[in-house]
């Protein structure tokens, strides 16, 4: 009996791929209730799929906190006009006006770019979370672009030559150009310098090479700025063109978990001012990129 019980604990998670290959669907498992036997498991398969679908969770946002903070230290994002009331690692995604309803507005047309979060910050985003409480009836998925495959696709000199450059991210950059009527503050800026990364980065944990770039990405250290910013656009198309996607179609009640090391994401439209879309994300933090 002992031994039953023994097993069915350590049980490996059951999971499914999604569509296309990327990622998997996590089945018959609610988020909240995972404990220190079954994290192990879930932590391994966020590792070999990159994405990771739960669907009908029961997520109160303190619930979505706790699970977070089993991978590392949760973000408390520099732009706090997001936070959750109550949680400030929650950074909430809403289009709705004070009364409840659609109002028109997009809450961060940022996302609407491929990239990938945190990495405008010396230590970067490893796993980001999304709960959808409310969706829209069309549109409003989210996207996802393996940067393992992307870089894959690169021949070896290619490959070779990226290695040697590192580009500069910057939130205040990719805030302006897409975002532009709600600049950082002056605080918020000061606290978010410029910082450099590596264009080709090994993941800590797989120990595989991918591509890290995406829209906080402003130009190449070292380079002329404009020669700099010309290719990192060129380079952005190029590695989402050549990369596996998986795209999402939201249900309220499902639960994302991705690695920001290795995929680039982007949320789509939607009709902001007849649709409502709720959506809480954390990021954990990672590492240093090398
Ligand atoms: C994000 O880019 O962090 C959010 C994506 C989404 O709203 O689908």
């Amino acid at each position: 009996m002992r031994d039953l019980l023994a097993t069915s604990l350590t049980a490996p998670p059951r999971v499914r791929p999604l569509e296309g290959g990327l990622g998997a669907e996590m089945l018959g498992l609610q988020v909240a209730a995972v404990d220190d036997v079954a994290f192990p498991g879930l932590y391994a398969a966020f590792l070999k799929h990159q994405l990771l679908l739960f669907r009908d969770q029961s997520l109160p946002p303190a619930a979505q906190v706790v699970f977070a903070r089993r991978f590392g230290e949760v973000q408390v994002h520099v732009m706090d006009q997001y936070h959750a009331s109550e949680h400030p690692e929650l950074y909430t995604l809403s289009n709705l006006d004070a009364a409840g309803q659609p109002s028109g507005r997009h809450p961060d047309r940022g996302t609407l770019a491929w990239h990938t979060d945190g990495s405008w910050r010396r230590v970067t985003g490893q796993a980001t979370m999304l709960y959808a409480e409310r969706i829209p009836s069309s549109g409003g998925g989210t996207e996802f672009a393996d940067m393992y495959s992307a870089y894959d696709a690169l021949d070896p000199a290619e490959q070779a030559r990226l290695a040697g450059w590192r580009a500069i991210h910057n939130l205040n950059f990719s805030r302006d150009r897409r975002h532009g009527e709600e600049p950082l503050t002056e605080a918020q800026r000061e606290a978010v310098p410029p910082v450099d990364h590596p264009i080709v980065r090994t993941h800590p944990e797989t120990g595989r090479k991918c591509i890290f770039l995406g829209d906080h990405a402003e130009t190449i250290q070292g380079m002329d700025y404009a020669a700099g910013r010309a290719l990192v656009e060129a380079l952005n198309e190029r590695i989402v063109a050549a990369a596996r996607i998986y795209r999402h179609r939201w249900r309220p009640g499902d639960f994302m978990v991705w690695d920001n090391r290795c995929l680039l994401h982007r949320a789509e439209s939607y009709d902001t001012a007849r649709e409502p879309r709720v959506i809480r994300r954390c990021t954990v933090l990672g590492e240093v990129p090398s």
